[in-house]
This record gives C-alpha cells, structure tokens and sequence, in this order.
C-alpha cells in the first residue's frame, strides 16, 4: 500500500534553523516547503493587497495579524502539489488562532519538529544570515559562509538586526506554549545548538522512526 504523503510542521524561534533545516528535509523528501515568511515577503514585494497589510508588521519585526496570513495559508495547503507531495509547513501557526484556523479546517500534521536554540544563540545567528536571491540559499557570515562568486550577490533581510530580533524572539516566546500544547502529541523537539548536519541527522531519525510508525 503506497504510504500517505507527510504533513510536517516546523516551529522554532527566529533564526533557530528552520529555513535551513527545511532545504535538507525537502531535498530528501520532495515534500513541498511552505514558508509563511518568505510567501510574506514575495506578497510584499509584489505590492498585493496582504503584502500591503502585512509590510509594516514585518518591518518592525511583529507577527501579522492572523487574519492576513490564515487564508493564504489554507488556500496553498489544498493546491494538488501539496496533496500529492505532501508538506513542510515553516513558520506557521504561530498563534493559538492560527492552530485552531488549521484543526478547523481538517489540515492536521503528522509531526511537528521544534527546533530548540536558546535565545543568547540567536542574535548572532539573525545578524549574521545572508541570503542568495538567484537559489534562496540561506548562508551565515561565520557558521556557513557564502563562496566567493555568490559574495556579491547577497543580501540581508531587513528585520535581521538586533534590536527586531529582540522584538521577533518576544513574540515567539508570548505563542510558543499554545503551539506545542496544541500538537502535543506529535512534536518531537530537537536540539538545534547543534552544527547543521548533526541537526538534519537528528531530523531524518525522527523522519524515519515516524514514517515507520505511519
Ligand atoms: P520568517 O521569515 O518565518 O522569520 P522567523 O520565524 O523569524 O524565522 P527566520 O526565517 O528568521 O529563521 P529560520 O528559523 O528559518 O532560520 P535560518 O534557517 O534562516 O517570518 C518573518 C516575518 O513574517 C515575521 O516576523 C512576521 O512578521 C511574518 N510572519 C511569518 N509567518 C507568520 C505567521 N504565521 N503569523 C504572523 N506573521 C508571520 O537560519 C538563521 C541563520 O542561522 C542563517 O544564517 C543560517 O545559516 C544559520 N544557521 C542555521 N542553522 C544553524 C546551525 N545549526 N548552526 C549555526 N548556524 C545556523
């Protein structure tokens, strides 16, 4: 019997690894990666209406409301590549709103992975990310430097000091309870002090072992 296609959240503080994780677990699942994040900043960018409503959220490093981003969330999540491939949803819920906007509407994951990083570990990691716009490739100043032929090229998101930083981490912290309490049964926390590939090998154990369970 085919196996269901996997419906995987990730959920971590800011700047505690999970675009980076989600490259590693895309390319060895197919699953396909939605970041709330980055769908933001395209909508942003493109100048449409939810890039209208969520731009000055974003800028001062404030979740959008849930209202903006719920929609956009469940209208992706019923397209045909993501109920054929599965999914890694990135960056949402982050509210007790947005997880039951989900339940409410039968999309229920299989496993929620939280990535755990102190918070004295994260300023670094936020002022230091880079990011490549030709590949999406996420590098880091000191922990994961760019090549030179992409040095260029890179650039920096405009929320990524420190001082937005502090105001992402509080909202995270104001949410984090809610979201575990409501996949509880399904979270597997994992340690993201660790470098990169210790933590994907972490992540594809517990892929395994879940998929096996399945
Ligand atoms: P979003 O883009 O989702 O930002 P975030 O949650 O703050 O997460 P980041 O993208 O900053 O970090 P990450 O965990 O992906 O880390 P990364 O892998 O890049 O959201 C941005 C904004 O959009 C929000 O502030 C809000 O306004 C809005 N928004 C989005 N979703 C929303 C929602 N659901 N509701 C309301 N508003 C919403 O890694 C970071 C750096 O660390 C990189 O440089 C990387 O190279 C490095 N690194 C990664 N792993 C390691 C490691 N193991 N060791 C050392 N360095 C590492």
């Amino acid at each position: 019997m085919p196996r269901a296609a996997r419906k995987v959240i990730i959920a971590g503080a800011p700047a505690s690894g999970k675009g980076t994780q989600c490259e590693l677990i895309k390319s060895q699942l197919g699953l396909v990666h939605l970041s709330t994040g980055d769908m933001l900043r395209a909508a942003v960018q493109a100048g449409t209406k939810v890039g209208l409503a969520a731009k000055e959220y974003m800028d001062g490093g404030k979740l959008v409301p849930d209202e903006v981003i719920i929609d956009l969330v469940r209208e992706r999540l019923a397209q045909p590549d993501c109920e054929a491939n599965g999914w890694l949803l990135d960056g949402f819920p982050r509210t007790a709103v947005q997880a039951a906007a989900l339940r409410a509407a039968q999309i229920e994951p299989d496993l929620v992975l939280y990535l755990n990083v102190p918070d004295s570990m994260l300023i670094e990691r936020v002022v230091g990310r880079r990011l490549d716009p030709e590949t999406g490739r996420i590098y880091h100043l000191t922990f994961d430097p760019p090549p030179s032929d992409v040095v260029p090229r890179m650039t920096h998101r405009s929320d990524d000091t420190a001082e937005k930083a502090q105001v992402r981490l509080s909202q995270f912290h104001e949410h984090l309870g809610a979201i575990l309490a409501a996949y509880q049964s399904v979270t597997v926390e994992i340690d993201g002090t660790r470098g990169k590939q210790d933590v994907f090998a972490s992540i594809s154990r517990v892929l395994e072992g879940s998929a096996i369970a399945a």
